[in-house]
């Protein structure tokens, strides 16, 4: 979809849809919906004293022009009440009326900046969450699907403005929304994608492809380079597949003269049957998304080499399979990682955190700081926040204060979890160091104090987005299927970390 900002009368432009908008409670409408209320000889104010438009948040009325203004459809786009306003209700309200003029077989969509100067959100910010909630908001995956679509797409969708001084501000907050939002869609591409067209060398072949793209820079250690890394957790969890593991690694120089560099690890187990301790076959298939912490920290590498912070941040993204395989590994395996600590494998299901042990160990050794990783880590985690928020644990209040506010930005609620000491008791073994389950109650927490156990005293936060990481209904702006949760996050953590 082409995406562009212009100076213009609203009511004069030609595309097939136009839409205003209206807050809840308002009768008399004003500004630019006035304005082709006006031209429609009155129809909105009509509607809305018949009680049809009510300005709801998320509702869509279609009034179809009739030759009074050169659109087809005017559509008017319910806000909400005008004091719960925020800038990610713009994302779902841009959402809900893309889908619905979509639905109308509309090609080219104009639309008012909404929101902008209300409650104070920026005229820019508000025009980045349009082009963010329409892009999101109108994401398919369809790349399997031989049949034709029942409704063309909006192809083009231009942003209205009447002040030929705020042209720039809005063309930035618009480039920005767009550089953002298709780094989510990539991420969704990526999660959506079966176990068969997204092994860890499908996966090492889009941080080829983003490399080459965005002039990133790509290494990527395979299973002999892991052997002599010593990265015995990583490896055993590999041991049960054909498919050859991967540790990618991808980085970006913004700041030449810094030494430091952020660091992104993200879980890529590209398909997670449990391994040995395999799960039940009745939802097994939702585990070609246990990858998306690798997707996302990839994603947000495209977006941050676009938008050129001044800073530096490497992505990892340990990338394998967990199968039951003859060589597989096996509960009551002991195994070492990169940090030379051994691990009781109690149960092969608990792979993810074996995976990130010797990656963020890695990372550490690398000199990364700070850390965040993003995993799909745990069951529990889904069970203990529901489906609207992801987890955040950390060993530094102020790194975890600072994601949450970056979250809260994009729109991606993050909940912070606690990190008791008693929680660590629970992952000793007797028989190794540490072992890779701590039983059934706090099992988010646990599964976070072993990760601590493999980052010392770096700087470090970790995610988990069990919950969050696919939807199984539209809602807003996320569509049925991955949401790319955590790009947007971590982005704007790039972001802010510059000054
Ligand atoms: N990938 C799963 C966690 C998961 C579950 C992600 C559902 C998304 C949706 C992880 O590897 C796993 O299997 N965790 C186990 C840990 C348990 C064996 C301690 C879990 O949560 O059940
Ligand atoms: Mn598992
Ligand atoms: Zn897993």
């Amino acid at each position: 979809m082409k995406i562009k900002v212009i100076v213009g009368d609203i009511t004069r432009i030609e595309a097939d849809a136009i839409v205003v908008n209206l807050f809840e409670g308002v009768e008399r409408p004003g500004g630019a919906t006035g304005a082709v209320d006006k031209a429609l000889g009155g129809a909105i104010a009509k509607l809305i004293e018949q009680g049809e438009i009510k300005g709801k948040l998320n509702e869509v009325s279609i009034i179809h022009s009739l030759g009074k203004v050169p659109a087809r459809i005017v559509a008017v786009a319910g806000l909400g009440k005008q004091s719960e306003f925020t800038l990610d209700k713009i994302r779902g309200v841009a959402a809900e009326f893309c889908r619905s003029l979509r639905k109308l077989n509309c090609r080219r969509v104009a639309t008012i900046v909404h929101g902008g100067g209300v409650g104070g959100i920026e005229p820019a910010g508000a025009c980045q969450a349009i082009v963010e909630g329409g892009l999101l908001g109108l994401y398919k995956f369809r790349k399997h699907i031989t049949k034709e679509p029942e409704h063309g797409d909006v192809e083009e969708l231009l942003i209205v403005e009447r002040d030929a001084a705020k042209l720039q501000v809005l063309e930035q907050g618009c480039e920005k929304g767009k550089v953002i939002a298709e780094a989510t869609n990539l991420a969704r591409d990526l999660v959506n994608e079966p176990a068969n067209h997204m092994t860890p060398s499908d996966m090492a072949s889009v941080a080829e492809g983003l490399a080459k793209t965005h002039r990133l820079r790509l290494t990527i250690l395979d299973r002999e380079r892991m052997e002599k890394e010593g990265m015995g957790a990583l490896l055993g969890v590999a041991r049960g597949s054909r498919q050859p593991p991967k540790l990618i690694v991808l980085s970006y120089k913004g700041d030449k003269a810094s030494s430091e560099t952020l660091g992104f690890i993200g879980k890529g187990i590209t398909f997670d049957s449990g391994g040995i301790s395999i799960k039940p076959s009745e939802g097994m298939a939702e585990m070609k998304g246990d990858m998306a912490g690798g997707a996302a920290v990839l994603a947000a590498l495209s977006a941050i080499a676009q938008l050129k912070p001044k800073i530096n941040v490497t992505a990892l993204v340990p990338a394998t399979e967990n199968l039951p395989g003859g060589n597989a590994t096996k509960p009551g395996d002991i195994l070492k990682a990169v940090n030379g600590k051994t691990i009781e494998v109690v149960n092969t299901d608990s792979e993810g955190r074996l995976i990130l042990a010797d990656a963020l160990a890695y990372a550490v050794k690398q000199g990364l700081s700070p850390l965040v990783d993003v995993a799909t880590l745990t069951g529990a985690c889904h069970v203990a926040l529901g489906d609207f928020c992801s987890g955040i644990f950390g060993n530094t209040q102020e790194l975890v204060d600072r994601l949450v506010k970056a979250g809260a930005e994009a729109g991606e609620r993050l909940w912070q979890m606690p990190m008791y000491e008693e929680y660590k008791e629970l992952n000793k073994s007797e028989v190794a160091d540490i072992k890779n389950t701590g039983g059934r109650w706090g099992g988010a927490i646990t599964a976070a104090q072993f990760l601590a156990e493999f980052v010392g005293d770096t700087p470090w936060l970790h995610i988990d987005i069990a919950g969050t990481s696919t939807t199984d209904k539209e809602r807003g702006y996320l569509v049925k299927g991955a949401t790319g949760v955590g790009v947007r996050t971590l982005v704007n953590l790039a972001l802010a970390s510059t000054k």
